[in-house]
């Protein structure tokens, strides 16, 4: 099974820590039934009135804890706007602070990253395809390159009716295996330097690591023999659940569930309890080289 219940691990709180962070490094979806966040119900209540003004919404609504932005509002009211910062910046912190806790070995070292609320019915959007959350993928950041770290992913279902339904399937290392030597792309970005990146407002450059991520994530979602055939299973995530994930590592699609809140971490490389089994690992072992410069 992909979710590994909270309730099954050690109350020890050391152990508790070590069993959560190999879980979820193996490639599992940890889930707790009912969100261990204290969530005010007014907050709630807020996040399923933003429906009103969806036609503005961008993809998802970014809060950016480092400078306390708010980012894919459209033409909100400033009330609404500053009200739904206040409340995604206590999500923000809420989430932070019980992952210190449950994942201590990795809170010294995290860069807390955005977090978002997607307020928008996933079934049925219509997005281009590299943007589409309906596709079987794993998670890059083509513009904040992590260098090797890990992309993690908290989320809470706010939605008191409905679930947020998951697809997930194999985990990256099974996919490495099949497809990163064959499709080409390891070959390629492990031959040449860091790749120059050209954005709209800034110019840098993505490590071999990371230029593979952003590939791998588009290759799957191109390849239409692997989301027809892939081996996946459904996943349902109810009313008020809280789970979280590596999104680099499970392969993931989203069915879908509408009002999910969300705290990305970038943990770093050298505080993950089992290095060997991270992306970056398994392609530089298969690369027979460093993909990070
Ligand atoms: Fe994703």
């Amino acid at each position: 099974m992909p979710v590994v219940d909270a309730e099954t691990l050690p109350k020890d709180e050391r152990e508790r820590s070590l069993a959560a962070c190999r879980v979820l490094e193996e490639g599992k979806i940890l889930m707790f039934r009912e969100t261990p966040l204290e969530i005010p119900t007014a907050d709630r209540e807020f996040l399923l009135r933003q429906r009103q003004t969806e036609a503005g919404y961008h993809k998802n609504i970014a809060y950016r804890p480092g400078s306390d932005r708010v980012t894919g509002v459209a033409r909100q009211q400033e009330l609404d706007a500053r009200e739904l910062k206040r409340v995604l910046r206590d999500y923000s912190r809420a989430a932070a602070a019980f992952a210190s806790t449950l994942l201590a070995p990795y809170a010294a070292k995290w860069r807390l990253d955005y977090a978002s609320f997607r307020p928008q019915e996933e079934a049925g959007r219509k997005l281009s395809r590299h943007a589409r959350n309906d596709l079987l993928h794993v998670d890059s950041f083509p513009t904040r390159p992590t260098k090797g770290d890990r992309i993690f992913r908290f989320f809470t279902n706010v939605n008191p009716a409905t679930p947020r339904v998951w697809k997930t399937g194999e985990t990256f290392p099974e996919l490495a295996e099949r497809f990163a030597v064959s499709s080409g792309l390891l070959g390629k970005v492990s031959r040449t330097g860091p790749f120059p990146v050209v954005t709209k407002l800034l110019r840098h450059s993505r490590p071999p690591y990371d230029e593979f991520m952003h590939r791998f994530h588009n290759f799957l979602k191109d390849n239409l023999a692997y989301q027809d055939n892939a081996r996946s299973e459904t996943v349902s995530f109810p009313p008020f659940a809280t789970w979280m994930v590596f999104t680099d590592m499970v392969t993931h699609a989203v069915l879908s569930g509408q009002y999910a809140l969300e705290q990305t971490f970038l943990i770093a490389r050298d505080s993950l309890v089992t290095p060997e089994k991270a992306p970056v690992a398994v392609l530089e072992r298969l690369a027979g080289k460093e993909l990070t410069n």
